[in-house]
């Protein structure tokens, strides 16, 4: 399945029920911990693998629901460092099925590109095969300059390695004179993680009857709203987004009323520059990978 679908598949209901929706307020970034694949599998008698293939194709259903709603951003956790310590035969399933989206994903550059669609990894690459750093870099580094919506896949990511990887960032930039010790504030620390780019989401979702948090975007959740629902990723449906939204849009006043309060941040222009060279590096760091 590609990742970008089109609308065909909403039914005129379905459809009439997202216009609703879409005169209160949307949430602008939503996060998902898309859990339950191979609950899922157990239960449907497929292998653990076609559970996450079948996560996938729910992850590309889900993504068009939220651009149909106007959700410019989604962030999912498709793979932590701790999957890592999976069955090989699992962890080499999920290593396969990322290869083939992230080629499929380099052949839909055009429909990426028309559709304004931006993907980024956000993790630990190194710790990844290096021929599917390489897919991942090139697949990533054409779709930069899309801006209309943008697809934040968590692979080979925890939050406590995202944010340890941001201290060091930080520290160094102080042992080069980048910055001074008087800089080292919240928003540097911010500004050196790997989503760095995106505002803090304002919706994070976890399926499976799971409450927990895994270790999945600690610094950026700490005034999110938080929805567990019993569902199975596979089995997540538009009803279960959109009953999610309407909660979220009851709570709303809440959430405004922080971020009404929360002013934006004046950098110097040392700060600025040191800001600046981060994206800098991940790029050129992308481009290593991708030409590896
Ligand atoms: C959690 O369910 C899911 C994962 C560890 C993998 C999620 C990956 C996908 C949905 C595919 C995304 C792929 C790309 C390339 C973006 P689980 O395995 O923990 O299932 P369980 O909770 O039932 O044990
Ligand atoms: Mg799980």
């Amino acid at each position: 399945m590609s990742w970008v679908r089109d609308n065909t598949t909403l039914t005129i209901f379905q459809k009439f029920c997202i216009n609703i929706l879409k005169c209160g307020p949307v949430p602008n970034h939503v996060a998902f911990i898309m859990d339950g694949n191979r609950r899922y599998a157990k239960k449907t008698k497929v292998q653990k693998a076609e559970g996450h293939s079948k996560g996938f194709d729910k992850l590309a259903e889900c993504l068009q629901w939220c651009r149909e709603l106007g959700v410019k951003e989604v962030t999912v956790y498709a793979f932590s460092i701790e999957n890592f310590k999976r069955s090989r035969e699992e962890v080499d399933a999920l290593m396969q099925l990322a290869r083939e989206k992230f080629q499929r994903l380099f052949k839909e550059k055009e429909k990426l590109k028309e559709e304004g669609v931006c993907i980024r990894v956000i993790g630990n690459l190194s710790l990844l095969p290096e021929d599917l750093r390489k897919l991942i870099a090139e697949a990533t580094l054409i779709t930069k300059d899309n801006t209309k919506s943008i697809l934040n896949v968590a692979f080979s990511y925890t939050s406590r390695e995202e944010i340890t990887h941001s201290i060091k960032s930080v520290v160094q930039a102080v042992e080069d004179n980048l910055i001074q010790e008087d800089d080292i504030t919240e928003e540097a620390i911010s500004a050196c993680l790997y989503t760095h780019l995106s505002k803090d989401p304002d919706l994070l979702i976890r399926t499976s009857g799971e409450v927990r948090l895994s270790d999945f975007l600690l610094w950026q959740i700490s005034n999110t709203e938080i929805c567990f629902t019993d569902v199975l990723w596979p089995e997540f449906c538009i009803w279960h987004l959109l009953s999610v939204i309407f909660k979220y849009q009851r709570s709303y006043g809440v959430h405004n009323l922080y971020s009404l309060n929360k002013q934006p941040k004046i950098f110097s222009s040392r700060m600025n520059t040191f800001i600046k060279s981060i994206e800098e590096k991940r790029i050129a760091q992308l481009e290593i990978y991708s030409k590896a």
